[in-house]
């Protein structure tokens, strides 16, 4: 089973992007060959400068890499180094409908947000569809807001098979219904679009500041309280054990345990979780060589890859 994802570099990684995108992806490494990008040719969608991308790409290889990424495990590589995706996005968009990309969600946002469209924003979808149908992928797992995506991919892969005959593997989206969308301090879905993130790798001051301003309801310390509507809650459970959060919603219910001692015991739990994940971030930021290694070796296996299917799509064209 091929399994692949691809993550933006438009900013520090946070715990939505954490527990939707990369704990799957990095658990799903060991069940087939996975293989995971740097979304940067996406990214340049929204970049704000050339020394801004290419320090952002090198922070989220150091992040997954941190996290528990195994390179020999995952074919681990930047989208700019297969240069094949963007001319099979070419030949994906002969059988891609007008209509299709009018209608996704992400487009229509952004420019409801006021984000000048070009066609690069427009055509995203068909890019995406590129990078997860140039390695045969079967899996893709993304969080909640990605479905749409990887429908469309889809439809667009249906289409070419139909037209063309079979040169596509009809991919699946992977999507954890119990951490489909991580809250963010406001209780909106976590985004940096929305600054209401907590950083994967935030300064301790900063984070404990942030996990102290969660929105909560204004229930007094001694009454009860329901863990099941409460942010603090929400994030907790991510972290701590089964145990740890059947004693936290006791807590809660039985009132006399106050909001400011479940964010207190949130970012301790946090932190902890955390901890093995900052020192080797720490240990790969002064070896750069060795974080270029792995993403020049993914670079070489992602290529070959690419290059087969680009050949057959071609082929299966005309051209
Ligand atoms: P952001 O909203 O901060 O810009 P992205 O859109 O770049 O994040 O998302 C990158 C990946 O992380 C995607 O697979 C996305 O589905 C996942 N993701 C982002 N935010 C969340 C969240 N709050 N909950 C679950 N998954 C998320
Ligand atoms: N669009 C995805 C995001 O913003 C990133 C992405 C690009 C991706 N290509 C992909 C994810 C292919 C999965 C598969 O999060």
């Amino acid at each position: 089973m091929r399994i692949l994802s691809g993550i933006q570099p438009s900013g520090k990684l946070h715990l939505g992007n954490y527990f939707g995108m990369m704990k799957p992806a990095i658990e799903l490494q060991s069940e087939g060959q996975a293989y995971l990008f740097i979304a940067n040719y996406h990214a340049l969608t929204t970049s704000s400068s050339p020394d801004a991308l290419r320090a952002a790409t090198h922070d989220v290889a150091l992040d997954f890499l941190a996290c528990g990424l195994d390179p020999e495990k995952t074919v681990f590589f930047r989208q700019s180094d297969v240069p094949e995706v963007t001319e099979l996005t070419w030949l994906l968009s002969v059988v891609t409908p007008m209509g299709l990309l009018e209608r996704c969600h992400s487009y229509k946002d952004k420019l409801a947000r006021g984000i000048p469209a070009n066609h690069a924003l427009f055509a995203y979808p068909v890019l995406m569809a590129a990078d997860i149908l140039a390695y045969q992928s079967n899996l893709v797992p993304v969080g909640k807001d990605q479905k749409q995506h990887v429908e469309v991919t889809r439809d667009i892969a249906v289409k070419f098979n139909n037209q063309f005959g079979e040169v596509f593997t009809i991919p699946e989206p992977s999507i954890r219904e119990s951490v489909a969308v991580v809250p963010g301090l406001d209780g909106e879905k976590m985004s940096k679009t929305y600054n209401n993130h907590i950083e994967l790798f935030g300064d301790e001051k900063e984070t404990k500041a942030k996990i102290m301003r969660i929105v909560t309801d204004s229930k007094g310390l001694h009454e009860p309280k329901d863990p099941q509507t409460c942010n603090v809650f929400a994030l907790y459970r991510l972290f701590a054990s089964e145990d740890d959060c059947r004693e936290m919603e006791n807590l809660y219910r039985n009132g006399g345990y106050g909001y400011g001692e479940a964010k207190k015991k949130l970012f301790a739990t946090m932190w902890e979780y955390l901890a093995p994940f900052r020192v080797k971030r720490k240990h790969l930021e002064s070896d750069s060589a060795y974080v270029e290694s792995v993403l020049a070796a993914g670079k070489e296996r992602a290529r070959e890859e690419a290059a087969k299917t680009l050949a057959a799509a071609r082929m299966a064209m005309g051209l």
